[in-house]
């Protein structure tokens, strides 16, 4: 049975908090979730740190369904959030709902989440309404990088931090489920947590959100050109990998990989005879 979004809520209420990291395939999902994180998001981060953009914008839903299938089949208790990616939910409401539907019906996902605040609440109000839980994501949204010019802090002015409030009230009232806040400073994260009885999940936005999410590849050490601030490194899991190729590609050129222990044996006198034409022949049985 897997973690439902009534869960995460409850968990709000009952002043738990929420661990939340991304993971996009087969292995990565099986830590995330043997770790007992309830909640894993499908991010389109996956552009960044699976596909090699240098943004999340050129990420398609195909590449979603992709990813979010195989973190489905690789797990079977925690929440699986799946990200509509640029383009897939903006452009009309129609389309959002299709493609959310897809993330669910195909994607195997319990749950979409998409970006922006009081503009996209009517989206979220239909999707919510078709039976699809929605989280909401709000002060830094990386599908708008190109807009708003760079990986900065958001909300750091009133009006901003007014606006943001705004936001995350107008998600709540159209039946998102939690919202994530990223690079927010850390007084305002405060203060939309206590507004809501949704949960946010923070990223760059302080302890005092109801969660916290990191993208699994910046808090391994697996990302090496892209080190954010917020991004806390458990370990420096590229150089540990690094390390071990090394040494892989040295004991293949030294002879000593494969030793015994990573070989089969078989008795030399079962080994075929060849023939005089130089060929082997199969024994007769
Ligand atoms: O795509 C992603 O990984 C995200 C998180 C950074 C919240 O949206």
């Amino acid at each position: 049975m897997r973690v439902t979004v009534r869960h995460i809520r409850e968990m709000k209420r009952l002043g738990q908090k929420i661990p939340v990291l991304t993971a996009y395939d087969n292995s990565s999902a099986q830590i995330v979730e043997r770790a007992g994180v309830p909640l894993i998001l499908v991010g389109d981060s996956l552009g960044q740190v699976v596909l090699g953009h240098d943004s999340t914008v050129p990420v398609t839903m195909e590449d979603m369904l992709h990813h979010t299938k195989a973190v489905v089949r690789s797990t079977s208790r925690a929440l699986i959030v799946a990200d509509l990616p640029f383009m897939s939910y903006q452009a009309d409401r129609q389309e959002a709902m299709r493609n959310a539907g897809r993330l669910l019906q195909e994607g195997g996902a319990q749950a979409v989440k998409l970006e922006g605040g009081t503009r996209v609440a009517s989206t979220v109000r239909r999707i919510v309404e078709a039976g699809i839980p929605v989280m909401g994501h709000i002060g830094l949204t990386p599908q708008s990088i190109n807009q708003l010019g760079g990986y900065r802090v958001q909300g750091k002015t009133s009006r901003e931090g007014a606006r943001l409030l705004e936001d995350a009230l107008d998600l709540e009232a159209a039946g998102a489920f939690a919202i994530v806040l990223e690079l927010v400073p850390t007084p305002l994260a405060s203060l939309v947590t206590q507004q809501l009885r949704v949960p946010t999940i923070g990223i760059g936005a302080g302890a005092g959100c109801d969660g916290q999410v990191l993208v699994l590849h910046d808090m391994l050490g697996l990302t090496t050109d892209f080190k954010p601030r917020h991004a806390k490194r458990y370990v420096e899991a590229a150089q540990v990998m690094q390390k071990a190729v090394e040494r892989f590609m040295e004991e293949v050129q030294l002879g000593t990989f494969p030793a015994g222990e990573h070989t089969t044996t078989m008795g030399e006198s079962l080994l075929p005879e060849p023939s005089r034409r130089g060929r082997f022949e199969l024994p007769s049985v």
